[in-house]
């Protein structure tokens, strides 16, 4: 558990290198529970998320090591975890469903229940699972997969990120083809797709709403450097957008961040695409109006961290959110710091105020944790950011020493 001590800053300037992928280390983490054989990950990001799913491939019956800068995982006794709470620790930890019922024919988890963006439910994970042939049972507060795996076609009643993700896993071990519709399209899942093909898994179409799948008897180890994180990505980007000045986020990519580069530029902050990652210049201007939508729309995930800026833009700024059903939890938070919102459902209405002042707030989420953050950096006197139980740990490496390193003045305390 950590706070944060944020202070008005100066422009930011300098250089910060993106961390490697949380939401794609994450499900490729359980892919590896797809072969007997080692699987490398490089550079995986120190992130508590990843140290608690590491701790359950453990609890799986994974050997799991850092080398070198890498992680290997070697899942050649699998087993089902004895210890739900190892299960229940993290949302992400679903994502073992698919492996571990595709390797083993059985797979238990407990039911993941609320969390503090919404209900979070996974129908359309078991929907899917059921279509590829899986027996699901539900008792004492958890879920029961059964059975041999074939090759189906699923429709997704949403394009889910994660249930496109455990489908996938769950059906390149599956006997014979499967078809994903209505299939998520983030680059996380693309990269998810690729990561397994070099496993030897058949996999075409990923990246769009329709995914094939050619299930093969087994897949083999390999070693696999995941994407940049483009959330972080973002996120910096928006910290640029609040105090102005110039960043290099070096490994960003302009392909993974359009709807943000969008806003962003709508907003009078220029963006370049260079060979070293994404400079960002300058300080929103303008107002914008933000709808987050499913892949390439503009992604919830950024949503906090956009709001944050919009408190300090001048004119009034709209956000609908439309993904999950409680998460303008920051709202309130930034207006303990004099940013005028008015939230009515789903909508967020903001008007832009020359002036923030510091004060004591706390982080519901981690994406809302990483916008009163960036909050501080333009408020008078010290924000004191309770990261509420650990939430930014869980997806940012070392928050406070990037944004240190290019003139943000926050401590860890
Ligand atoms: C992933 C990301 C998270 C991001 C989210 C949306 C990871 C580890 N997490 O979460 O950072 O905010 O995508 O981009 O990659 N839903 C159902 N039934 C299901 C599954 C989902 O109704 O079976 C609903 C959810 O309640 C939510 C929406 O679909 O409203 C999106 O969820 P989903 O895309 O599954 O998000 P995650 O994979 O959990």
């Amino acid at each position: 558990m950590a706070h944060y001590a944020v202070r008005e800053s100066p422009p930011l300037r300098g250089e910060i290198q993106v961390s490697t992928s949380k939401n794609a280390v994450l499900p490729i983490m359980c892919g590896a529970l797809l072969t007997r054989e080692d699987v490398r990950i490089e550079h995986p990001p120190e992130l508590t998320d990843v140290h608690t799913l590491a701790s359950l491939l453990s609890a799986c019956g994974c050997r799991v090591r850092h080398d070198q800068g890498g992680l290997v995982i070697a899942a050649d006794a699998l087993k089902n975890p004895d210890d739900e709470d190892d299960v229940r620790a993290m949302r992400a930890s679903v994502l073992v469903l698919g492996p571990l019922l595709s390797r083993l024919g059985e797979a238990r988890i407990p039911l993941p229940g609320g969390c503090a963006i919404g209900q979070r439910p996974i129908d359309q994970h078991l929907k899917g699972m059921a279509a590829l042939g899986a027996r699901v049972t539900f008792d004492h507060g958890g879920v029961t997969l059964r059975g041999k795996l074939r090759g189906a076609v699923i429709y997704l009643d949403m394009p889910s990120v994660g249930a496109t993700e455990n489908l996938l896993m769950a059906a390149t071990l599956a006997e014979g083809s499967t078809r994903i519709e209505n299939a998520a399209k983030e680059p996380e899942i693309v990269d998810l797709a690729a990561f397994l093909c070099s496993m030897g898994a058949k996999i075409s179409g990923a990246g769009t709403s329709t995914i094939c799948v050619e299930g093969v008897s087994a897949l083999h180890g390999t070693s696999w450097t995941p994407i940049a994180d483009r959330i972080e990505a973002g996120t910096m980007a928006c910290a640029c957008a609040m105090t102005g000045g110039e960043l290099l986020l070096r490994g960003a990519r302009a392909d993974h961040l359009r709807s943000l580069l969008f806003k962003l530029s709508e907003a009078g902050v220029h963006v370049q695409d260079t060979p070293g990652g994404l400079m960002v210049f300058g300080r929103a201007k303008q107002p914008f109006e933000i709808r987050t939508m499913v892949y390439p729309g503009f992604p919830t995930d950024l949503q906090a961290p956009m709001m944050a800026v919009a408190c300090r833009t001048p004119g009034t700024s709209v956000f609908l959110e439309t993904i999950f059903e409680n998460r303008f939890m920051h709202a309130a938070e930034l207006a303990r710091l004099g940013a005028h919102i008015r939230v009515e459902n789903r909508v967020a209405i903001v008007e832009g105020t020359p002036f923030l002042t510091g004060a004591p707030v706390r982080a519901t989420d981690l994406r809302a944790g990483a916008a009163l953050i960036l909050a501080g950096l333009c408020a008078e006197g010290e924000t004191l950011v309770d990261d509420g139980g650990g939430h930014i740990d869980r997806g940012y490496v070392r928050i406070e020493e990037k944004l240190s390193a290019v003139g943000g003045n926050v401590k860890r305390v």
